[in-house]
Parts: C-alpha cells; sequence; structure tokens
C-alpha cells in the first residue's frame, strides 16, 4: 500500500517546502495539465526537472496532457520515477509506455471516469500501473466517485489474471472516508491532494491514510 500526495494543492510559491512536508511519503504525485487536455494549466517540463532535484521522495508524474506521444518520455528522461498518461490522448500508447519504460521508469496508464478499461486491457502487457480516476481529471478538491468502484474491481481481476507486478492506483477524492473501499477494490497505490495538503500535519494524514488502506 503507498500513498501517493499530490502537490496540486500545495503552496505552488513553496513547493520544495512543500515536497519535504510529504517526505514520509511513497511518492510526491505531480498532475501536469496543458488547458487542453483538461480546462486548466499547471506546470512542465522545466518546473517538474527543478522538483526532481530537490525532492526527498520519487515523484510521480500524471500528465493530463494531449500528444503525451510527443510529450511523456521526456518527464521520464528528467528522472520522474514513474510516468502516467491517459489512453484517451496516446496515439500509439505500446510505443509510449515502451519509450517511457527505456529510459528507466515505470509506464502508467489513466483511464477517465467515463473511459472502460476492457480496450486497453492487452496493454497490461506494456505497463506498470493503471491509474482508476476517480474525479474528472483538472482540478483537486473534488467528490469522490464511488461509481469507479467497479472499475477497479475490474482492473485488479484482469491484473490479477495478467501477473507480474502491476499496481492499481486511484486519484481524486480519496480521503480518510474514501479510501478504504478503494482498497477493498483492489487499488494499492493512493493520490491525496486536499486530504493530505489540507492537514494541519501531513505526516499525520499520509500515516492515517496508509494505517486505512492496510486494514
Ligand atoms: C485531478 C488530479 C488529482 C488531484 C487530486 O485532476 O489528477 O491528482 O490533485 O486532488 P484531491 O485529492 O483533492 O481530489
Ligand atoms: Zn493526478
Amino acid at each position: 500500500m503507498q500513498i501517493s500526495p499530490s502537490i496540486l494543492s500545495a503552496d505552488f510559491a513553496n513547493l520544495q517546502a512543500e515536497l519535504d512536508r510529504i517526505s514520509t511519503a511513497d511518492w510526491a504525485h505531480v498532475d501536469v495539465m496543458d488547458n487542453h487536455f483538461v480546462p486548466n494549466l499547471t506546470l512542465g517540463l522545466p518546473v517538474v526537472e527543478a522538483l526532481v532535484a530537490v525532492s526527498p521522495i520519487p515523484l510521480d508524474a500524471h500528465l493530463m496532457i494531449e500528444d503525451p506521444d510527443r510529450w511523456a518520455p521526456g518527464y521520464a528522461e528528467v528522472g520522474c520515477r514513474s510516468v502516467t498518461f491517459h489512453v484517451e490522448a496516446a496515439a500509439d500508447p505500446v510505443a509510449l509506455a515502451r519509450a517511457i519504460r527505456s529510459v528507466g521508469a515505470r509506464a502508467s496508464i489513466a483511464i477517465k471516469p467515463g473511459t472502460p478499461f476492457a480496450p486497453y486491457a492487452d496493454l497490461l502487457a506494456e505497463v506498470d500501473m493503471v491509474l482508476v480516476m476517480t474525479v474528472e481529471p483538472g482540478f483537486g478538491g473534488q467528490a469522490f466517485m464511488a461509481d469507479q468502484m467497479p472499475k477497479v474491481r475490474e482492473v485488479r481481476d484482469a491484473v490479477r489474471r495478467h501477473g507480474g507486478d502491476i499496481w492499481v492506483q486511484v486519484d481524486g477524492g480519496v480521503s480518510a472516508a474514501t479510501i478504504e473501499q478503494c482498497a477493498e477494490a483492489g487499488a494499492d497505490v493512493f493520490v491525496a491532494g486536499s486530504a493530505v495538503y489540507g492537514a494541519a500535519s501531513a505526516a499525520d494524514a499520509i500515516e492515517e491514510l496508509r494505517a486505512l488502506a492496510v486494514a
């Protein structure tokens, strides 16, 4: 069970200090948005490269961008240890996953709430993680979509049948109130933005989430 706090809810004027606040987490989740794939704009490759240099924990890049075929390998090249792209945006997900892995990063596919998993099940042969979105991508602080739990179960079942060390990540509205149902459905990597950065102690929030996920 791994916790990946999203810095989308961090203070963008103090990102190095905000990364230090989550040093007890497994990953730092970085939401890259291009204002085309989603109606919001965050940060890009130069900033991510700077974050890699100062982060006490590995970066988990979540690319909510058009044309990931062109841009995603660069995030692996600057040192992100996990790079997630959306299947809805990728022209050649097999080639893209291979390009990411060839640079030594974990490759991962993300699926929006309205996107079924079944058409992409063959990609399990090429990836290290599947991200099931539990909100519409674009913004932090949205309400958790419990109706995505059947998809988490479906992905976990497919991973079990496929074999190998493939993780199942959930992202969006994950909190102390919702993490247990995610774990029960088969998720093992949990992204939480507002639930961690909105807490007085990020470390306490991370520990609470971890304890609930393993329970
Ligand atoms: C949403 C992002 C999430 C977001 C989660 O598009 O992918 O990573 O930061 O934020 P919370 O945990 O507040 O829903
Ligand atoms: Zn995300």
